[in-house]
Order: structure tokens, then C-alpha cells, then sequence
């Protein structure tokens, strides 16, 4: 029986995970099978037909006619298809969060705010389509006149993971497509069901509203398509959100061929408690930081640096708290649960072993440290480990699981390096009252990374603000802020007014 989450959405219990435009879904039934598990009870939730080459091909060819009539269209009209999108995206917020709920393990309310982020970049884009500024100079020459534009890249190539299925997506496709581009979409092979779901209710609004197909799809029953897809000449961009090491390889391959990438790579977050800090904020802030989405956010709060005087009272309340959420873990489309299971098996395989080497490490398990067995599902307890020193091999490395470190420091200076003392740098967050010290955590001198918060944690962040980090976190930007110049490329344009033909730099070539 098809599940009613997806019956509610339209979707049928074997999909094709190939959207070929013009309205139609590919009938490719041999190019393998994706069974996306619910993470809840380990059923399979439906069977998604993965994408063939010539499916493949066709996308590309097609996206590529469409991009031809877009890049002219107005970008203030191509905000209105944008808006649209919006609009169905916020009639359809509840059946496709309770969908990303299900298919991705993160509880209700957070799957609704996943698709609410969707929303929210649609109308940010809406109004980026009549902004998408550029500057004009002053030349240096009589007669002339400087100025530069942003034009469309062409084919944008986004390849998401399992823990944003659907928000990331609009991230980019929807400011990619007021910039006048295309995009072609490589879902998880975990959570191709909100994709489906998400381009179904997209390409209905932009049909309805007579709009040209902007967004295209296809699912890898392995890893070929998804290759090719990177090495593509004919997709001068490719935005890539995932682990570190996938990452790696998909900015040498890009580079290669000399596209751009973006990317969004792992986190290795810490939030600092000085002293002063008011721990009616940050305790709540630490363990949703820790907790929310079983921990498997790149913002995800994996590192907690207390200042020595309280550190202490901090480990009481935060294991108090913890055992408040313990009461409240299961089914995450059940919205009195706080805390879902881990997305897969191999997750609960992860985090054992993180708990099992933090101990041989030294470290003391404060709370958690179990995957629950007594059911079934990739249910895992939220875990504080203290004992550890922030260079410990475990706490460098980024495990996808609600496992929080918590240290000890004196002096804020040697927080601050700690904190920065990791291979990556995405988010990072300070409790203080201090002002001095909220103004050494922003400084030049303080957090490298490239969020950084005061009062308030280290994930949830705003579309408004561009995301992403430095290191190994990629240096990609997506979402506001300017991130939008990713996915075009400048043009600089002089124009010469006058009868003469002066020479910059005052050089003189007389004929
Ligand atoms: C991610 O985990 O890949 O800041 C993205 C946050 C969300 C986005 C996270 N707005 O936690």
C-alpha cells in the first residue's frame, strides 16, 4: 500500500526519477532502482525509477534549448515564475513537510520549516530579479563609458544530499533561475521522493503560469551519471552540497575542465560559553544546535568550549536536557517528537564507532551513547562526551550524528583557537554578555569561519545572509546576501562615445 504521505503529494508507489520536460517523466525501467528506506521502521517507501544515459542526454539537450529563450527573458518576469513556485511551494508546506519528515527522519516542525527555507528563497529571488545589480566606472578616457553587466551562465548542475532534501534545491534553482540559467537537479539517492514531490508541485506552477520548464531532474542508480554530470562541458557550473571528501573530487574534476563549483562540505561547529553568558539562551541553543535533526546538519553544534568557572552547571543542565529530549524520540512525522532516527543504517554504524573511539580516546560518555535497539528504525541516543582535547582525531573529524564534544577553557584567546583549530570552517556561535568578547569572536582575529553568531546557535541559519564556509567546508556562498553572482558571469563593457581612439594607459600608437 502506498504510504498516505506520499498519496497525499500525488506520488505513486513506483515513480520515474527522471523529469525530461515538457511535461513528461521518463518511462526508463531498466536503468536500475532507487528504494528509498524509511528511516522510522526500515520499509521501503516506494520504488524510484533511476535515470538511463539517453535520458540523460535528452535533459541536457533540452535544458540547453530552454536556456536559449530564458537568458533573454526579463529577469523581473522571470521572478514572477519564481513566485509562483513560492506560492504552490506554501499551499503544499504541509504534505511536503510531513514527506521530508518521513523520507529524511527530521521531525515535523523541522521538515516544514525545510520547506518554509523554499518558500522564504522563492520570494528573496522574486525580489533579486529586479536587483541583480552591476557597477559602472568612470573611465579613464574622454568620451567613453564604463560599466558592467551580469548575464546567465547557461546550465546550472546542483547535486544535493539527504539531510536538506528539498531546501538546498531551492537554494539554488530558484536564484539560478531569476540569474537566467537552467538547472539540472541529482537528488540523495536517500530522499528522491521530496525531490520528486518538490519538481512535481514546481512544474505545475510553472506550467499553469505559461512558463517554460526552468528545472530538470535525474536519479543515478549509481555513480556513472553522476560522473559524466560532473565532467560535463555543457554545465559551466556545478553545485555540489555534501561530505568533504565527495567534495574534494568534484572540485578537482570541475576544475579541471575549468567550470566553477560550488561547494558546501562538511562542519565542524563549536559554540564558546564564556562566564557571563546567559544560560537561559544558550542551553537550549547548545543542545537544538546538537540535537535538532539528529545531528545531521553541516550547522550541526558538534563542539561545546565552556569557560572553566561554569562549566560545571553547564554539564548539569545540558544533561538534564538531554534527558528531557530522550523522553521524545521517534517518529518524526509525529510532531510531539523532538528528535527522529539517523537517515540510515550506516549512520548508526558511524556514530557507534565515533562513541567507541571517543572512549578509547579518553573520553567519558555523559549522556547517551546508544543506538536504541529495542525497536526498530536508526534510532540513536543524543550523546555528550567530555574528556576529550579539541586535537583528538574524533572531535576533528565530522560524524553525522547527535554527538556533542564538551570542553573546558580559561581564557577566551585559547577557546578562540580551539575553536578554529579544525580542518573546517562553516559555523560557530558565542554565548556572552560580554561585548568585548562578542566583538573578539567577529574580529579578524577571531572565528574563521564563515558564519559566526553571538547569542544564538550554530545552525537555523537565515536565507536572507549568504551560507556556506571556508577550509575544507568548500568556501562556497548560497542562498542571499550576494551569493546570486555564483551563478552568473560578468561582463565588463566599455563604450567609446567620441570621435577619437585614445589608448588606456596613455599609450600612443601613431599609424
Ligand atoms: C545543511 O545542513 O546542509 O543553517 C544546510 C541551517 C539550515 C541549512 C543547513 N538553514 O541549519
Amino acid at each position: 500500500m502506498t504510504h498516505p504521505v506520499l498519496t497525499a503529494l500525488g506520488l505513486a508507489d513506483n515513480e520515474s526519477g527522471t523529469y525530461l520536460g515538457n511535461s513528461e517523466w521518463s518511462k526508463t525501467a531498466d536503468a536500475g532502482v532507487l528504494e528509498p528506506v524509511n528511516p522510522t521502521d526500515g520499509s521501503v517507501l516506494a520504488r524510484v525509477q533511476a535515470s538511463s544515459q539517453a535520458d540523460y542526454d535528452l535533459i541536457v539537450e533540452r535544458a540547453q534549448a530552454a536556456f536559449k529563450v530564458w537568458r533573454t527573458t526579463p529577469a523581473p518576469r522571470r521572478g514572477e515564475a519564481i513566485r509562483l513556485c513560492a506560492e504552490a511551494l506554501r499551499a503544499h508546506k504541509d504534505q511536503l513537510g510531513s514527506l521530508v519528515a518521513l523520507e529524511m527522519g527530521k521531525s515535523k516542525p523541522e521538515g516544514d520549516g525545510e520547506v518554509q527555507e523554499m518558500i522564504d528563497i522563492g520570494e528573496f529571488s522574486v525580489g533579486l530579479s529586479r536587483q541583480l545589480y552591476g557597477l559602472t566606472m568612470h573611465s579613464e578616457r574622454p568620451g567613453h563609458r564604463m560599466y558592467e553587466q551580469w548575464h546567465p551562465l547557461g546550465l546550472v548542475g546542483i547535486i544535493s544530499a539527504f539531510n536538506f532534501p528539498v531546501a538546498v534545491w531551492a537554494w539554488n534553482s530558484f536564484v539560478a533561475a531569476v540569474c537566467g540559467n537552467i538547472s539540472i537537479w541529482k537528488p540523495s539517492p536517500k530522499t528522491p521522493l521530496s525531490a520528486i514531490a518538490s519538481m512535481k508541485i514546481c512544474n505545475a506552477a510553472l506550467k499553469k503560469g505559461g512558463f517554460p520548464d526552468l528545472f530538470y531532474m535525474f536519479n543515478d542508480a549509481g555513480t556513472e551519471l553522476a560522473q559524466s554530470f560532473v565532467d560535463d562541458r555543457r554545465i559551466p557550473l556545478i553545485s555540489f552540497t555534501g561530505s568533504t571528501k565527495v567534495g574534494r573530487n568534484v572540485g578537482e574534476r570541475v576544475a579541471q575542465r575549468m567550470g566553477r563549483s560550488l561547494l558546501e562540505l562538511g562542519g565542524n561547529n563549536a559554540i564558546i560559553v564564556d562566564e557571563t553568558a546567559d544560560l537561559k539562551l544558550a542551553i537550549p541553543a547548545i543542545v537544538f544546535g546538537a540535537v535538532g535533526t539528529a545531528g545531521q546538519r553541516c550547522t550541526t553544534t558538534r563542539r561545546l568550549f565552556v569557560q572553566d568557572k561554569i562549566y560545571d552547571d553547564v554539564l548539569a543542565k545540558l544533561k538534564t536536557a538531554y534527558a528531557q529530549v530522550e523522553k521524545k524520540i521517534g517518529d518524526p512525522t509525529d510532531p510531539a517528537n523532538l528528535m527522529g532516527p539517523l537517515n540510515s543504517q550506516d549512520a548508526v554504524k558511524g556514530f557507534l564507532a565515533a562513541v567507541e573511539k571517543a572512549k578509547a580516546s579518553g573520553g567519558t560518555v555523559e549522556s547517551g551513547g546508544k543506538a536504541l535497539d529495542d525497536r526498530k528504525g536508526n534510532f540513536v541516543l543524543p550523546t555528550l562526551i567530555t574528556g576529550l582535547k579539541n586535537e583528538a582525531e574524533v572531535v576533528q573529524t565530522e560524524t553525522f550524528a547527535p554527538i556533542l564534544y564538551v570542553m573546558k577553557f580559561s581564557k577566551l584567546d585559547e577557546a578562540l583557537e580551539m575553536q578554529n583549530a579544525v580542518p573546517q570552517g562553516l559555523s560557530s556561535s558565542i554565548f556572552t554578555t560580554n561585548l568585548k568578547a562578542a566583538e573578539a569572536f567577529l574580529s579578524a582575529a577571531g572565528s574563521d569561519c564563515g558564519i559566526a553568531n553571538v547569542n544564538i546557535g550554530t545552525s537555523g541559519a537565515e536565507i536572507g545572509g549568504a551560507f556556506g564556509g571556508e577550509k575544507e567546508t568548500g568556501g562556497g556562498r548560497e542562498s542571499g546576501s550576494d551569493a546570486w553572482r555564483a551563478y552568473m558571469r560578468r561582463q565588463t563593457n566599455t563604450i567609446n562615445y567620441s570621435d577619437a581612439l585614445p589608448l588606456a594607459q596613455g599609450i600612443k600608437f601613431d599609424l
